[in-house]
C-alpha cells in the first residue's frame, strides 16, 4: 500500500527541523559525526527514504525524489560548514588545554664565535673603505706560491706542510693568493680584505688546526707608505680589542713583502705581549709579476689567523672548541 506523498513529504520537513535542532547543540567534532551519522549514514534518517521510492506512485516520484535530494544536500552542507566553524573556533574560542602550563621553547642555534670576530673584523675593514674578494680554496703552486716570490725550496711547500692533490693542485695555505688574484684582475688603487679557510698539514692540538681561518688585506695605490700600514693595523686593532690596546711591530720576514712586520698587543700582565698578524709592504717582485709599475705604485699587505683573535677576544683555551659543534660552548658568546 503506497503511503500517501503528503505525508512523507511532512516527515521529510520534521527530519530536517530535528536535524537544525540536534546539530545546533553540537560542540566538538565526535559529536558532529554522530549526527552525520544518525541522518546522511548508510542507515541513517534520511537514507530510510530513498528505500520508500518504490512505494510512491510513479507519477509523484520526482517530485518526492527531488525535496530527498535537496534534503540530503542541505544536511551534508550544514554539516560540512558546521565542522568548518568548530575547526576555528578552536584555534579561538575555550581550549581543552591548560594555557597556564611552561611553553616549549624551540631551540634556535647560535653563531660560531669564529663568525662573530670574522663579521666584526670585516666590518672594521668595511667602514674604512675596504671591500671584501673570495678566492678558491683548491689552489695551484703558482698563486699560493710562485708569484707571492716564495722560492721553490721554500720549507712551506714542503709536502709536510701543504695538502697536494693528486692532480698537483693543493689546498691553499693561507689567504695571500687573493692578493695575486685580485691585482691580475682590479683596476688601481686597490684596496680590500679577504677573509676565508685555509689549509696546513698540522696535527690537531690546543693551538693548531689542519683548517683555520685567515683575512687577508691589500692597499695598493700611488705614495702608499710603511705609515699608512700602521695606521690602518693600528686602528684596527684598537677597534677590535679596545681602545686602550698597546701595539707594538716586530720586524719579520715572508717572501712577498720587503720590510715585513708582526704586530703583537699587550693584552694583560699574564700573557703579555701576542703576535696577531704579519704584515709588509707588497715587494716589487710581486707587483711586476702581475704586470704593476713597482716604480710608480706602492702597497701593503696583511694576513691574520681569525682564530687565534677570537681565542683571544674570548679567552678561548683550545682551538678545537671552534669545531666541535658543542652546544655548551657555542652558546655562550
Ligand atoms: N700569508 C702570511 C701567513 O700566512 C701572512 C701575511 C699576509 C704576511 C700578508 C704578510 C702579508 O703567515
Amino acid at each position: 500500500m503506497a503511503e500517501s506523498v503528503e505525508m512523507l513529504m511532512q516527515e521529510l520537513d520534521e527530519v530536517h527541523d530535528a536535524f537544525q535542532q540536534e546539530i545546533r547543540g553540537v560542540k566538538d567534532l565526535a559529536l558532529l559525526d554522530d549526527v552525520r551519522v544518525k541522518y546522511l549514514g548508510r542507515k541513517g534518517r534520511v537514507a530510510r527514504y530513498f528505500s520508500k521510492m518504490g512505494q510512491i506512485e510513479a507519477s509523484q516520484r520526482p517530485q518526492f525524489g527531488n525535496r530527498l535530494n535537496e534534503l540530503k544536500q542541505e544536511l551534508t552542507d550544514a554539516v560540512a560548514s558546521h565542522q568548518q566553524s568548530l575547526h576555528s573556533n578552536n584555534n579561538s574560542g575555550p581550549r581543552d588545554f591548560d594555557l597556564t602550563l611552561p611553553g616549549i621553547t624551540p631551540t634556535l642555534g647560535f653563531r660560531n664565535p669564529l663568525m662573530i670576530v670574522m663579521d666584526e673584523i670585516k666590518q672594521i675593514f668595511a667602514n674604512m673603505g675596504f671591500t671584501v674578494e673570495t678566492g678558491p680554496l683548491v689552489e695551484d703552486e703558482y698563486y699560493n706560491f710562485e708569484a707571492l716570490n716564495v722560492p721553490p725550496d721554500h720549507p712551506s711547500k714542503d709536502l709536510q706542510d701543504t695538502f697536494y692533490l693528486p692532480n698537483g693542485l693543493l689546498l691553499r695555505t693561507h689567504t695571500s693568493p687573493v692578493q695575486v688574484r685580485t691585482m691580475e684582475c682590479q683596476d688601481l688603487p686597490i684596496r680590500i680584505i679577504a677573509p676565508g679557510r685555509c689549509f696546513r698539514k698540522d696535527t690537531p692540538d690546543a693551538t693548531h688546526s689542519p683548517e683555520f681561518h685567515q683575512v687577508e688585506g691589500l692597499v695598493i695605490g700611488e705614495g702608499i707608505s710603511l705609515s699608512h700600514l700602521k695606521g690602518t693595523l693600528v686602528a684596527f686593532a684598537r677597534k677590535l680589542f679596545g681602545r686602550q690596546t698597546q701595539v707594538r711591530f716586530r720586524p719579520s720576514f715572508f717572501p712577498f713583502t720587503e720590510p715585513s712586520a708582526e704586530m703583537d698587543i699587550y693584552f694583560d700582565e699574564r700573557l703579555g705581549w701576542l703576535e696577531i698578524l704579519g704584515s709588509g709592504m707588497v715587494d716589487p717582485n710581486v707587483l711586476d709579476g702581475v704586470g704593476i709599475d713597482s716604480e710608480k705604485y706602492t702597497g701593503f699587505a696583511f694576513g691574520m689567523g681569525v682564530e687565534r683573535l677570537a681565542m683571544l677576544k674570548y679567552r678561548i683555551d683550545d682551538i678545537r672548541h671552534f669545531y666541535d659543534n658543542d652546544m655548551r660552548f657555542l652558546s655562550q658568546f
